[in-house]
């Protein structure tokens, strides 16, 4: 053999050896989020946890977590870094299933570690420095003393989470303390500690699973619902498309003649807005951003259900004064008229800036602003007629029928009398 042959087969052995070499780390794939994670457990005494994974880009964040809750586990959040060449890793808590924050625990990144120009896979290889018990490694922040194990040393399996971000467009940082929002989908495995534990690190992780197993055997990768954003989205979205046009052309129009109308839409109206908000008050709790009640979503939400309030004991108050022949009040149910219209324009903008909160698609804001232009359009020419039909028959009115009327008077007749549709 000449020497440089000898010396290629020799190279070409170790090679080979690099490949075959075992490493002793917990491998998983997950196929439908095309994300591969590893796990390893250096035996040198240290607590170290050596974490491998990668992902799409197309999501937000890709993350794993050390528990089967999101309450305290250690959580490692991964995400494009600002120059889009590499990942940031932000180690993060969260005392339940709310947004984690960010902890200062020691990161060392290692090679392997970019976001591919070709793929648009982001790989993360890194080394979670004393990691695995964190109240030993207690340090100054009570939130990390408090913290349970990442991975207890008396057990023979660990769960791991996963969890990725949505879609949103393209999102990078190298802010350590990022808001990122609620996952599209989650999943939990559990590693074997035996077999991950040695030395060499994770390797280089293939799409082969290995050292895992799942709870109740279910490897499936697990849609995470929103459905209390749903509820709230759809529900004001019926209340200020729907509900609010017809309870304003019921008290503009049918309340001369039946008054108590107005007050079952005008009472449903309300029931349906404040059954709208509970859920979003119960988001409102899971994200940083939104937990101080404070974007202008939150804000002009909150003062319009305020004076709808005020606005629905007033309409009481006028209704009262007038059944009891007392002041006509002209002024009173003027400002019982103009507060609900203000209401309902202020529901329709707070749509919107909730749909702009919430990152929705330009698509579904376009569809949601031509929606509520279109039931202006529509309800134009509704009011006009109807208008006219009142006003038409106004003249035949009996003395018996104004007189009814004085007695069941309806807070809204004023604007029917005198031309609710002119504006
Ligand atoms: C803004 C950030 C986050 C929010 C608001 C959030 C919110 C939630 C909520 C409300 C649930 C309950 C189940 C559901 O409704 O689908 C949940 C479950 C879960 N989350 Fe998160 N999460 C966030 C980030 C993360 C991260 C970074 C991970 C990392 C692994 C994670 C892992 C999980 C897992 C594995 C579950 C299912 C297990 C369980 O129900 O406790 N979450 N999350
Ligand atoms: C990850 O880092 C380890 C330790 O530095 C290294 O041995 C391994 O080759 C790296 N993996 C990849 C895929 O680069
Ligand atoms: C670590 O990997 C080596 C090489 O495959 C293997 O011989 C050894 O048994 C592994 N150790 C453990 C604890 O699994
Ligand atoms: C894993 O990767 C290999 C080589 O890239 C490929 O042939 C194989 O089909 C993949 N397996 C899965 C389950 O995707």
């Amino acid at each position: 053999m000449a020497p440089s042959t000898r010396w290629l087969v020799l190279c070409l052995i170790t090679q080979l050896h690099l490949i075959l070499a075992q490493t002793n780390a917990s491998t998983i794939f997950i196929p439908e989020a095309n994300t591969i994670i590893g796990i390893n457990l250096p035996d040198d005494g240290s607590n170290d946890i050596n974490f491998y994974v990668s992902s799409p880009d197309w999501y937000q964040y890709s993350a794993i977590g050390f528990g089967s809750s999101m309450a305290n586990s250690l959580i490692l959040v991964i995400y494009p870094s600002a120059d889009h060449r590499s990942v940031t890793v932000s180690p993060r808590f969260t005392d339940g299933n709310t947004e984690p924050t960010h902890q200062p625990l020691k990161i060392t990144l290692h090679s392997g570690t970019e976001l591919s120009p070709t793929t648009g896979q982001m790989t993360a290889n890194g080394t979670c420095h004393g990691c695995r018990n964190l109240h030993t490694t207690s340090r100054d922040s009570n939130s990390i003393a408090s913290q349970k194990d990442a991975i207890p040393s008396d057990v023979q399996t660990a769960p791991v989470m996963f969890a990725v971000g949505p879609n949103s467009g393209a999102f990078s940082s190298d802010d350590l303390d990022a808001r990122i929002r609620r996952h599209v989908a989650h999943g939990i495995f559990n590693i074997d500690i035996a077999k991950s534990t040695g030395p060499g690190g994770v390797g280089t992780p293939t799409n082969v699973t290995q050292h895992v197993s799942f709870p109740d055997d279910d490897s499936s990768l697990k849609k995470s619902s929103n459905k209390a954003a749903t509820a709230h989205g759809i529900l004001f979205a019926i209340v200020a498309l729907a509900i609010a046009p017809f309870d304003t052309l019921v008290a503009a129009f049918l309340g001369r003649r039946w008054p108590k109308l107005h007050v079952v839409t005008g009472s449903t109206y309300f029931l349906f807005v404040l059954g709208a908000m509970i859920p979003g008050i119960v988001i409102s709790r899971e994200h940083i951003l939104t937990a101080k009640m404070g974007t202008g979503h939150q804000v002009l939400g909150l003062l319009t259900v305020a004076v709808m309030f005020v606005m629905v004991v007033w309409g009481f108050v006028v209704r009262r004064t007038q059944g009891a022949g007392g002041p006509a009040g002209g002024w009173m149910k003027q400002v019982h008229a103009w507060g609900g219209r203000g209401i309902w324009v202020a529901l329709l903008i707070n749509n919107g800036l909730g749909l702009k909160l919430s990152e929705q698609t330009k698509l579904l804001m376009l569809g949601y602003a031509v929606l509520a232009g279109g039931v202006f359009v529509f309800l134009i020419p509704i009011y006009f007629c109807m208008w006219r039909c009142t006003s038409a028959r106004k003249p035949k009115t009996t003395i018996e029928e104004d007189h009814e009327l004085y007695n069941m008077p309806s807070i809204y007749d004023h604007e029917a009398r005198y031309g609710y549709g002119r504006q």
